[in-house]
């Protein structure tokens, strides 16, 4: 009994190690965290239930027989994010850059029924190149499976994705379906293919910032939501993020404490110019309305003529919506 218990601990420090060393050190020298260490920094203390940790592909093509690390690029479970109850997957970017395979796609899409049966929100953590290039076809079935559940998940469970590495087709199509985007700053990148291939196809040069980068998609896509200077920083947010979402489509969001800023309260009535021609800051008017501090930006860079974001009154989570007279006086347009 001894040696099989000595032989799973084994087991397990090895599918700790993903790609091995070597490659855990050129993320980390990238400014990029692993797979584990983003769980660890997401969750409560000792709260991750860790699923299918030695799931290995099954791919014998191009030599892949050789190569079955455990876990298969993706580290899946649920555990809790200050008391409740979240299901995550976090792709190892150290396993083949993180591309999606067959049982790679199982394992995700094992937590998403798993986070609609019980309600609870999905958290995805994406450092991937997409669709698994030696698996072909099977990788894209996958894919197929885990956009149906985005789907299907729509509008019930909150489904949230942290991009944190150079992610690539459908590890950029799936996040887009998601409710959230939060991307990385300078590390993190979303594109249907990279710029390598955009070179080779079209002979066209650009750069991956350009092409796909936080501040690409914060300020001219909209696709990302909120960007963040670090991993850390990404998951803090996430955190935050989290606090104003319900559980499911069931229940309400947690009231929580608050404090009011008297001074901030009472400078309301200076805020809006007597003339209608002058412009003021919206977000001067917000301050004074909601608890203290309780404001959550959504696309803070993006079509800046209005402002969107969670908020809390008397510690109840609120939407807000408000004009921005300070950009373009404050119309609506498209991007608005
Ligand atoms: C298999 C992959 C991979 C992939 C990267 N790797 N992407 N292996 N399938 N899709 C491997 C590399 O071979 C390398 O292995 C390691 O991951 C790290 O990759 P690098 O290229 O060295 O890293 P970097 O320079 O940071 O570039 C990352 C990248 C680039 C921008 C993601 O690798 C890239 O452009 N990959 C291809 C992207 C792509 O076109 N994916 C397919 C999308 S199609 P070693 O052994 O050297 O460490 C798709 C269709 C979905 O997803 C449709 C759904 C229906």
């Amino acid at each position: 009994m001894k040696d099989i218990l000595e032989q799973l601990e084994t087991r397990r420090d090895d599918a700790r190690l993903g790609g091995g060393q070597k490659r855990i050190d050129a993320q980390h020298a990238r400014g990029k965290l692993t797979a584990r260490e983003r769980i660890d920094l997401l969750l409560d203390d000792g709260s991750f239930e860790e699923f299918d940790m030695f799931v290995a592909h099954r791919c014998t093509d191009f030599g892949m027989e050789a190569e079955r690390p455990a876990g298969d690029g993706v580290v899946t479970g649920w555990g809790t994010v200050n008391g409740r109850m979240v299901y995550v997957f976090s792709q190892d970017f150290t396993v083949f850059g993180g591309s999606l395979s067959e049982t790679h796609a199982q394992k995700i899409c094992k937590i998403m029924d798993m986070a609609m049966k019980n309600g609870a929100p999905v958290i995805g953590i994406n450092d991937s190149g997409g669709a698994r290039i030696q698996e072909g076809v099977r990788s894209l079935g996958g894919y197929a499976d885990i956009f149906y559940k985005n789907v299907q998940s729509s509008g019930v469970i909150p489904q949230i994705s942290a991009i944190m590495g150079p992610c690539a087709g459908g590890a950029v199509y799936s996040p887009a379906m998601t409710d959230f985007t939060l991307m990385v700053e300078d590390t993190s990148y979303m594109f249907v293919t990279g710029p390598n291939v955009v070179k080779t196809v079209t002979n066209e040069e650009v750069t991956s910032e350009e092409l796909g980068g936080a501040s690409t998609h914060s300020t001219k896509s909209g696709v990302a939501h909120k960007t963040s200077s670090n991993d850390a920083e990404c998951l803090e947010d996430v955190k935050k993020l989290l606090s104003y979402l319900p559980q499911n489509n069931t229940e309400t969001p947690e009231i929580l404490e608050y404090n009011l800023n008297d001074e901030v309260r009472e400078s309301l009535s200076n805020i809006v110019p007597d003339n209608a021609n002058k412009p003021y800051d919206m977000h001067a008017v917000i301050s004074g309305i909601i608890d203290e501090d309780s404001f959550y930006e959504i696309h803070k860079d993006y079509a800046e003529n209005i402002i969107v974001g969670f908020a809390r009154l008397g510690g109840k989570s609120v939407g807000i919506v408000a004009n921005q007279p300070q950009f373009l006086a404050g119309v609506l347009d498209v991007n608005s």
